[in-house]
C-alpha cells in the first residue's frame, strides 16, 4: 500500500506500513471500566490482551478476579491470555489499541477531552509501527480525527496512514442488562480508510455476532454514537414532561403509553430520572459542537433541562403528599431505595437519586438510602443522605421514595416487609414501578406515574 503526502510542499510516495493480521493481533485496551473491561474478556478468548488503566488499585482488584461493575465473572477474568497493567511499556507489543476511558463534562458542562487526549498521549509515546487505534469513547463528530490523531502523530513522530492507522468504534452496551453482553450487540466500525475499516470489521467479527456495520466515514461513527444516546435523552423528556401534565390531570401517563403503544409505530418510553455518564452526558458534547456551528441545538437543551429537574418533581410530588401544608419536611423520616443511576447497575456516578436525596434534606427531611447493589467507591456524597444496609435499619420511616427497580428489590421486598417499617397512610412516590396499585389497598399512599 503506498500513499502520497505532502512534505514542505512536495508530494512523497510513502510506502504504508502493511496492517496487521486480525487473527494474530495483540490487542490493547485503555481503560478497564464498564466499556474497556467487557470487551478485553470477549478478545482474550483466542487472542493475546492487555489490560492497560492508570488506576492501580483497579489494576489488583482485577488480578485478584474482582470487579467492581459487575459486568464480567471471576471465571472471566482468569483467562490465560489476559495480563492487567498500569505500566504503559506493556503497549509496546500491542498491534491494536482500543481507548475506552471516560469522556465526561467539566463545570459548566463543557466537554472534558482530557482523558482521551491522556490515553492519546500514552500511545503515542509507546505504539510500534503499524499498529491500530481504535477509539471507542463517546465523542462528538471530528474529535477522533482532530484532536486525538494530531496528539498520536505528534507524541510518536509518526504518521497516520503511513506509519500507523485510526478507527472509531462506539461501544453500545447497556450496564444493568446482563442478557446483551458486548457480543450480541450489533457493532459500528469506520477506519481512516476502507481497508482499515475491513480490518477493524474482521478483527471484532471474532467477538461481535450479532453483526458489524461499517460507517461511511469516522466522523459518521462518532455522530451515530452520539445521535443514539441524545435520541434516548429527548425521548425520555417527552414522557418526564407528559408525566407532569397527565399527573396534573389525574392520569396515569403509564396507562397511556400502554394504550398508544397499540399503534404499530409508536414508541415506548417511560418516566425515570436520567443520570449516569452518557445519556445525561453525550448531548452536552453535542451541543458543545453545535456551538462551534452557531446552532443553539434547542430541542437537545431543554431535553436536558426538563430531565435536569425531573428530580425535583418527584421531591417537589413527595412534600406535596407527605405535608402539604408545611414549608418543610422537619423531622421527617423518609426512605430512598435506589442509589445507583439507573435499574440493576452498581453505578452511583452522577447518579439523580443525589438529587432528590438532596432536594429532600434541603427541605429538612431525614434521609436514609438502601441500595445493596450500589457501588460506594465512587460515593459523591448525598450531603444529608444517610446510607443504610438494610431496610430495617432505621425505620420507622414516614414515605419512601423508589429511584431504581433493582431485581433484588423484585425479590426481597414485598408489601408486607415494606409494611413493617411504614406506617399505613405513608405515602409512596414510586417513580420505576417497583410496586403496584396493591399499595392503594394495603392503604399507603401510593404514587406512581
Ligand atoms: N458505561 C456505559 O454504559 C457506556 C456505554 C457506551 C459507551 N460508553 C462510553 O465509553 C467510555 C468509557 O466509559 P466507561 O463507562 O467504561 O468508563 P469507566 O469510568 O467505567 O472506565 C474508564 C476507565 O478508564 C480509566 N482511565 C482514565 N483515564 C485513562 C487513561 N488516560 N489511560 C488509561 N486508562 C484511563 C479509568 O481509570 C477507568 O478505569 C466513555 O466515553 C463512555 O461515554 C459508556
Amino acid at each position: 500500500m503506498s500513499t502520497s503526502v505532502a512534505i514542505n510542499n512536495k508530494f512523497e510516495v510513502l510506502e504504508a506500513v502493511k496492517l496487521p493480521n486480525p487473527k494474530e493481533s495483540i490487542v490493547a485496551v485503555l481503560g478497564l471500566g464498564y466499556v474497556g473491561l467487557p470487551l478485553m474478556v470477549g478478545f482474550a478468548d483466542d487472542q493475546r490482551t492487555i489490560g492497560f488503566d492508570i488506576d492501580a488499585s483497579k489494576i489488583q482488584d482485577l488480578r485478584n478476579g474482582e470487579d467492581s461493575t459487575d459486568m464480567t465473572t471471576k471465571e472471566d477474568l482468569i483467562k490465560e491470555n489476559m495480563d492487567f497493567t498500569c505500566d504503559v511499556n506493556a503497549l509496546r507489543e500491542a498491534d491494536v489499541m482500543m481507548v475506552c476511558v471516560p469522556t465526561p463534562v467539566m463545570q459548566g458542562n463543557k466537554p472534558d477531552y482530557r482523558p482521551v487526549l491522556a490515553a492519546s498521549r500514552t500511545i503515542g509515546q509507546n505504539m510500534k509501527r503499524g499498529c491500530v487505534v481504535v477509539y471507542e469513547s463517546t465523542v462528538d463528530p471530528g474529535t477522533t480525527e482532530n484532536k486525538c490523531v494530531p496528539i498520536l502523530e505528534e507524541v510518536s513522530g509518526m504518521r497516520e496512514g503511513v506509519d500507523f492507522y485510526v478507527g472509531y468504534s462506539p461501544e453500545r452496551v447497556s450496564p444493568g442488562e446482563h442478557a446483551r453482553r458486548v457480543g450480541d450487540i450489533a457493532k459500528i466500525v469506520s477506519g481512516s480508510t476502507p481497508a482499515v475499516t475491513d480490518y477493524l470489521a474482521e478483527l471484532y467479527s471474532r467477538v461481535v455476532k450479532a453483526g458489524l456495520f461499517k460507517a461511511a466515514s469516522i466522523k459518521v461513527a462518532e455522530a451515530a454514537k452520539i445521535l443514539e444516546n441524545t435520541q434516548r435523552d429527548v425521548n425520555i423528556a417527552l414522557i418526564n414532561e407528559m408525566m407532569q401534565l397527565f399527573d396534573a390531570m389525574d392520569i396515569k401517563v403509564t396507562d397511556v403509553v400502554a394504550a398508544a403503544g397499540s399503534k404499530w409505530n409508536f414508541h415506548k418510553y417511560f418516566p425515570g430520572l436520567v443520570g449516569g455518564h452518557c445519556i445525561s452526558v453525550d448531548p452536552f458534547y453535542l451541543l458543545s459542537a453545535g456551538r462551534g456551528h452557531g446552532l443553539a441545538m434547542e430541542m437537545v437543551s431543554s431535553a436536558r433541562q426538563v430531565n435536569e429537574r425531573t428530580a425535583h418533581y418527584i421531591s417537589d410530588k413527595l412534600h406535596e403528599m407527605l405535608d402539604a401544608e408545611s414549608h418543610n419536611l422537619q423531622g421527617k423520616r423518609v426512605l430512598v431505595l435506589g442509589r445507583a443511576f439507573k435499574d440493576n447497575c452498581p453505578d452511583i456516578r452522577n447518579s439523580k437519586a443525589f438529587a432528590v436525596m438532596d432536594s429532600l434534606w434541603t427541605r429538612g427531611a431525614d434521609v436514609f438510602s438502601y441500595d445493596p447493589i450500589a457501588d460506594d467507591g465512587h460515593f459523591e456524597g448525598g450531603r444529608g443522605a444517610k446510607i443504610i444496609n438494610s431496610l430495617e435499619e432505621e425505620g420507622p420511616y414516614d414515605a419512601v421514595v423508589v429511584t431504581a427497580k433493582h431485581d433484588c428489590f423484585v425479590e426481597e421486598i414485598d408489601l408486607f416487609r415494606l409494611a413493617s417499617v411504614v406506617g399505613r397512610g405513608a405515602p409512596i412516590v414510586d417513580l420505576r414501578g417497583l410496586f403496584d396499585e396493591k399499595m392503594a389497598k394495603l392503604q399507603f399512599n401510593y404514587w406512581t406515574p
